[in-house]
């Protein structure tokens, strides 16, 4: 990348789990402003306000200066919609650098858009796999890794993974989990919010649900095994459960009825479920990234699939695969409330840095 004059970086984000990755980058791109131009695109992939906006709000992201509006819908009209407006951001716009986060759709469209009109693609949190090509995000992870100039690793099974699908070495830069960084930065912020006397909750004394993969919730026999064991677990110790909109949908299509010590609330913004998260006995989860802020925070996490592309946090973590198994749910959620679960310890580079090593990798690249 020859970059002589200012340059110009569009990040791409669309999505929840996207939202806390660019925080850090954009915190960090700003202090180099004589040297980068940064431009914030959404693509609107998701839309309500506690899904989006409370987000740039609690982690200060300039709000973006280019909304693509792209809304909901299957996965290849969602995804051709993004490109056909991307497309048309990045013609206009004459980016130097695209910067893609994670796995989710707005990542692998803004990719492809951008690496066929020569524009240079670099990925942050890249070589994850879960090896479960029935995933739309694993789909999404190798792809974009595949076409991406620049691969943004966060721990060494991300480098394993890209060097064996014939990735070159040097286009791989092991630089720490970017996630890390966000939770880290608003910790002390999140621990000031009073949030559990507004549900009710003391500290320790309940657990935290997010449920919301296609794989778990769309199918009626997976829903109702985790709901079995939701029926158990909840007599023993509350459990409340920020609900996500796609989960909202099929807990009504499948009659699923409310049950007493299970607690629904609309979903929450980054801070407030942060704190949440933090005073939490254990949570319960098939999110991504919660299974990496649980290895950080220490808080033992039960996640609620059978595979999972963040292996780190099952070896060196606090974290552990229990799929929709309804026994197996129960049995290890009992095991965390008598002996008070698994301990970790932190991965390499999940220190809060990433965004740092990031932009001076970029910094050395434009120097070229
Ligand atoms: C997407 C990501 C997933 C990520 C999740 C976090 C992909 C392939 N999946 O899944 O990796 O873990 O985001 O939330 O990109 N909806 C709303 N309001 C919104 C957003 C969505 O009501 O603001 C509804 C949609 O109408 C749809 C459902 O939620 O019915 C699913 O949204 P979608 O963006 O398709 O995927 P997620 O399940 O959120």
């Amino acid at each position: 990348m020859v970059m002589n004059k200012k340059k110009k970086i569009i990040s791409v984000v669309g999505a929840r789990p996207n939202f806390m990755k660019v925080a850090p980058i954009s915190r960090e791109l700003e202090k180099y402003s004589d040297r980068f131009q940064h431009l914030i695109v959404h693509t609107g992939q998701h839309y309500d306000e506690n899904m989006s906006k409370i987000f740039f709000e609690d982690l200060a992201i300039p709000m973006p200066d280019i909304n693509l509006g792209v809304g909901p819908g299957n996965h290849g009209e969602q995804t051709g919609k993004i490109m056909i407006e991307f497309e048309k951001i990045c013609l206009a716009e004459k980016p130097d650098l695209v910067l893609v986060y994670g796995d989710v759709n707005s990542t692998i469209a803004a990719a492809l858009v951008s690496v066929k009109l020569g524009i240079r693609v670099a990925h942050v949190e890249a070589g994850l796999r879960s090896f479960d090509r029935s995933m739309p995000e694993e789909i999404n992870r190798v792809l974009t890794d595949s076409i991406s100039d620049y691969l943004f690793t966060p721990s060494p099974d991300g480098d394993e993974n890209l060097l064996k699908e014939g990735v070159s070495k040097e286009k791989i830069y092991m630089v720490g989990d970017i996630m890390v960084d966000s939770l880290l930065f608003n910790k002390g912020k999140a621990a000031k919010l009073d949030v559990l006397s507004s549900f009710g909750l003391s500290a320790e004394k309940y657990a935290v649900l997010t449920l919301h993969r296609p794989s778990n919730v769309d199918n009626e026999e997976n829903i109702k095994n985790i709901f079995a064991a939701l029926e158990i677990v909840s007599e023993k110790i509350p459990i409340i459960f920020p609900i996500h909109p796609r989960t909202k949908k099929m807990m009504q299509k499948f009659n699923i009825n409310q049950m007493k010590g299970l607690k629904l609330i609309s979903p929450l913004g980054y801070l407030e479920f942060l704190n949440l998260m933090m005073n939490c006995s254990f949570m319960l989860t098939d999110s991504g990234g919660i299974q990496e802020e649980t290895t950080v925070l220490d808080i033992p996490c039960l996640t609620l699939r059978n595979t999972t592309e963040r292996p780190i946090t099952l070896s060196h973590g606090t974290n552990m695969l229990v799929s929709n198994n309804t026994d197996k749910i129960i049995k290890e959620a009992k095991k965390i409330l008598d002996g008070g679960g698994k301990k970790g310890n932190n991965p390499d580079l999940w220190d809060g840095q990433t965004a740092r090593r990031i932009i001076n990798i970029l910094l050395n690249l434009s120097d070229k």
